[in-house]
C-alpha cells in the first residue's frame, strides 16, 4: 500500500507499485470524470524553492482535478524561510495543514531530511542534481502510452548526462525492465556520472554504449530523450556557454531516425530541439506535460488512500510489457498519438 508513503527516489516504488501507477493513471487519462471526488476534502501543499512551471502547476492540476484543493509557496522569498526557518520546521509547520507535500529544493538530500519531520507524505519533486521521480513516473507512462511497453527498447539520452537528474532517474528507472539498452550521447565533460555505469547498469546486465555524435545513434533508437544543458549547476559561465549547444534536435536530424522514434525531453528547453521538431508526429514532449499531470493525479490519489483498481499481483513481474488488461488510454481511445 502506498497510503501515507514518502516518495523521494524512483526506487521508492516497487515495480508492481509503478505498474499499479501507470495502470491508474491510463484510466485517468480515458476516464477522468470518474475521479472528480477521490480527494474531496484533502489538501495538497506545493512548496518550491526553485523555479518551476510544469511541476508545480501539474501538480496543482493534478489535485484540483481529484476535487482536493492546494496552498503553498513558489518561491522560498515568499516564505519564512527567508527569514531564516529551518526546513525542518517549515515541514513539521505546513504538514500541520495539508495532507500531502510535493517540494522541490535545490539542496541534495532536502526530500528526505523533509520527510524525516513530515507527518504526511513528501514527494519530491526535485533535489539539486538527485532525484526528480514524478519526472520518472512521467517518462515512464509516456513511453508506455507510445510505445505500449517500458521493455525492451533501446533509448538515447542526449545532452547534459552529468547534471541531469531527470536523466539518472529514468536511467534508473529503465535499468529494472528486462531487454532495454542505452545510447549515451553527450561531450565528454558532460558524460553520465561513473556511478550510474558501474552501480546501475553493469550489475543489471544493461548494454549501453557512449558516443559523441547524435547523427551517429539516431537511426538505431526507439526513445530519443533529449536534455537541456544545466546552466544552473555549473560552477563557471565560460564551460556552460561552450557546452549548451552541444546538441540541436532540427529536421534534418530527424530524417536519419525512424518511422517510429518517440523523442521525449522533460523541458523546459532552450535550444537543443528546435521548434521546426514540434509539428514532426515523432516529437512527444508536449504530450509527456499532460500525462505528467496524470502520473501526479494517480500518485497523490495512491498516498492518500485511494485503494480503487488496485493492481492484481502478478503485476508485480516487472516484464516490461503492459499486463493483458491493463490500460494504454489514448491508443485504447483510438486518439491521435
Ligand atoms: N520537467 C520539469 O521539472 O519542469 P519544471 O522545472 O518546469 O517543473
Amino acid at each position: 500500500m502506498l497510503k501515507g508513503r514518502h516518495l523521494i527516489e524512483p526506487g521508492d516504488l516497487s515495480i508492481g507499485e509503478l505498474d499499479d501507477i501507470m495502470n491508474l493513471a491510463a484510466r485517468m487519462i480515458g476516464e477522468p470524470e470518474r475521479y472528480l471526488e477521490v480527494c474531496r476534502g484533502k489538501i495538497l501543499a506545493t512548496l518550491f524553492f526553485e523555479p518551476s512551471t510544469r511541476t508545480r502547476l501539474s501538480f496543482e492540476a493534478a489535485m484540483l482535478r481529484l476535487g482536493g484543493q492546494t496552498l503553498g509557496f513558489a518561491e522560498p522569498n515568499a516564505s519564512s524561510a527567508s527569514k531564516g526557518e529551518s526546513l525542518a520546521d517549515t515541514i513539521r509547520t505546513v504538514s500541520s495543514y495539508a495532507d500531502v507535500i510535493a517540494m522541490r529544493n535545490p539542496k541534495e538530500g532536502a526530500a528526505l531530511l523533509a520527510s524525516q519531520h513530515s507527518d504526511v507524505p513528501i514527494i519530491n519533486a526535485g533535489d539539486g542534481g538527485h532525484h526528480h521521480p514524478t519526472q520518472t513516473l512521467t517518462d515512464l507512462l509516456t513511453i508506455r502510452e507510445i510505445k505500449g511497453k517500458v521493455g525492451g527498447l533501446t533509448i538515447g539520452l542526449c545532452g547534459d548526462l552529468k547534471f541531469g537528474r531527470t536523466v539518472h532517474s529514468l536511467a534508473k528507472a529503465m535499468s529494472r525492465y528486462p531487454g532495454n539498452r542505452f545510447v549515451l550521447i553527450s561531450p565528454p565533460e558532460l558524460e553520465i556520472p561513473d556511478y550510474i555505469l558501474s552501480r546501475v547498469f553493469k550489475p543489471a546486465g544493461v548494454r549501453f554504449s557512449q558516443v559523441r555524435r547524435l547523427e551517429e545513434a539516431i537511426g538505431d533508437l526507439d526513445i530519443l530523450y533529449m536534455t537541456r544543458v544545466q546552466k544552473e549547476r555549473f560552477f563557471n559561465e565560460q564551460d556552460y556557454v561552450r557546452l549548451k549547444d552541444s546538441y540541436i534536435l532540427d529536421s534534418k536530424k530527424m530524417e536519419l531516425a525512424p518511422e517510429d522514434l518517440c523523442v521525449l525531453h522533460p523541458l523546459p528547453r532552450v535550444n537543443e530541439i528546435a521548434t521546426e521538431v514540434d509539428s514532426d508526429p515523432r516529437a512527444a514532449y508536449f504530450r509527456q506535460v499532460k500525462y505528467g499531470m496524470y502520473a501526479r493525479m494517480a500518485l497523490i490519489a495512491r498516498l492518500t488512500g485511494y485503494a480503487g483498481e488496485m493492481a492484481a499481483p502478478d503485476l508485480k513481474s516487472g516484464s516490461g510489457e503492459v499486463p493483458a488488461g491493463a490500460p494504454v488510454s489514448l491508443r485504447r481511445k483510438g486518439k491521435k498519438k
